[in-house]
């Protein structure tokens, strides 16, 4: 087992990565001396594959334990679930000492998250991810929200957890796209912070892509401790973390324009080559970086080209982006591998240029 401490005073927690960690849970939260009752928040699916395990693993060292379902998907992270999480809380008679257990993906760790933050102005949470994209990025962070119709994560605040248990074990049961969706914040990750990390990325994609739990190991944890070193200079987001939305302000276009056709990591793939070409013709990231960055992308199985391509829809979109300051659009650009920098100063014509010429030059 590997361990990353995220260090943020007085709310430093711990995330536990390792094979068959669920199993030893109960053992765990035991040793920490958590009360005698805990709740799940899970999704059929997660139950269905993994909540025997750990509910197992609890009773077995006397907790008394309530699972609470939320269906699959992003519509779930609402107000009005939170609210039937609250009422089945308070049927459970919880306490503002029972600790939440976020079994699942982002949609159960933001949505469990945001409730242990709010439930009686706050209970343990432990996040306990089960998704690539979950372990080495969304879990970490703090950041927990809902959505408010439209507006992706509009109700919100940052909550940490009290411990959280990424049992690699989990990643097996993805599916395919689901699993190189998650990669693409970990490439980003060694992109934009860590070119040795690059690299053990560009030399090991064979093993990742098999799930040997070794490297899968390594790279979730190398990849947790990036976004948590991050974190931690900055946890309010108020600045430096503006760093991982490398690939986001086109990335997150394309996936709107897509209708969601395209998922977020995929976006995100697509979205940090557009933004490291245009980089590259800043004059600033040399080529021979950009052919690394994008055979790793292919390699991952994610894809470089926009289908349907509509650059004007592109560019609208990133207009009405959060990343938009005073008029003008930020990016977060790759330097070289391993480096990034801050910049509202990439021209319109610029970014145009780069996406008209994109399907032909990819
Ligand atoms: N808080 C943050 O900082 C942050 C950062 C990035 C993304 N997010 C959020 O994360 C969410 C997306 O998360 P996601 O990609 O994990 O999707 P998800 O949570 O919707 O999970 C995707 C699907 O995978 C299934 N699943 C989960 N674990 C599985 C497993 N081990 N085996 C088989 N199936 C499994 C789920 O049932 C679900 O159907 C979005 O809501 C996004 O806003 C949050």
């Amino acid at each position: 087992m590997r361990k990353v401490g995220v260090r943020l005073g007085s709310n430093s927690y711990e995330i536990q990565i390792g094979s068959g960690l669920l199993a030893q849970t109960g053992q765990q939260l035991k040793r920490i001396g958590f009360g005698d009752k805990l709740v799940i928040v899970t999704d059929p699916t997660v139950k269905s594959l993994y909540g025997n395990t750990l509910k197992q693993s609890l009773t077995g060292e006397g907790f008394k334990v309530a699972i609470l379902l939320v269906p699959e998907g992003e519509a779930q992270k609402s107000l009005e679930t939170a609210g039937r999480l609250y009422q089945e809380l308070t049927d459970f008679y919880a306490e503002r000492t029972t600790p939440i257990l976020a079994l699942g993906g982002g949609v159960i760790g933001d949505l469990a998250g945001f409730v242990a933050a709010t439930y009686m102005r706050g209970v343990p949470l432990i996040q306990m991810p089960t998704t690539l994209l979950a372990q080495g990025d969304s879990s970490i962070g703090g950041k927990v929200a809902v959505n408010h119709g439209q507006l992706k994560n509009k109700i919100g605040t940052f909550y940490h957890p009290k411990l959280t248990i990424s049992d690699i074990n989990t990643l097996k049961t993805l599916s395919p796209r689901e699993f190189n969706d998650g990669l693409a914040e970990i490439i980003k990750h060694g992109a934009i912070l860590d070119g040795e990390f690059f690299s053990y990325l560009e030399d090991n994609l064979d093993k990742i892509k098999s799930l040997d739990a070794q490297v899968l190991e390594r790279v979730v944890s190398r990849s947790a401790e990036i976004k948590a070193g991050v974190v931690e200079k900055d946890e309010l987001d108020l600045g430096l973390r503006n760093i991982l939305n490398c690939g986001h302000t086109v990335g997150h276009a394309i996936e709107s324009v897509s209708g969601l056709k395209i998922w977020h990591g995929e976006a995100v793939a697509i979205g940090m080559l557009v933004e490291a070409k245009i980089s590259n013709k800043m004059g600033i990231l040399d080529r021979d970086e950009l052919v690394r960055l994008k055979s790793v992308i292919k390699g991952a199985n994610l894809p470089t080209e926009i289908p349907d391509l509509e650059v004007a829809k592109i560019i609208q979109a990133m207009k009405h982006d959060k990343k938009i300051l005073q008029g003008k659009l930020r990016f977060a650009l790759p330097k070289s591998i391993g480096d990034v920098f801050i910049t509202d100063e990439v021209s319109p014509s610029l970014i145009e240029q780069v996406l008209s010429d994109w399907n032909e030059e990819s």
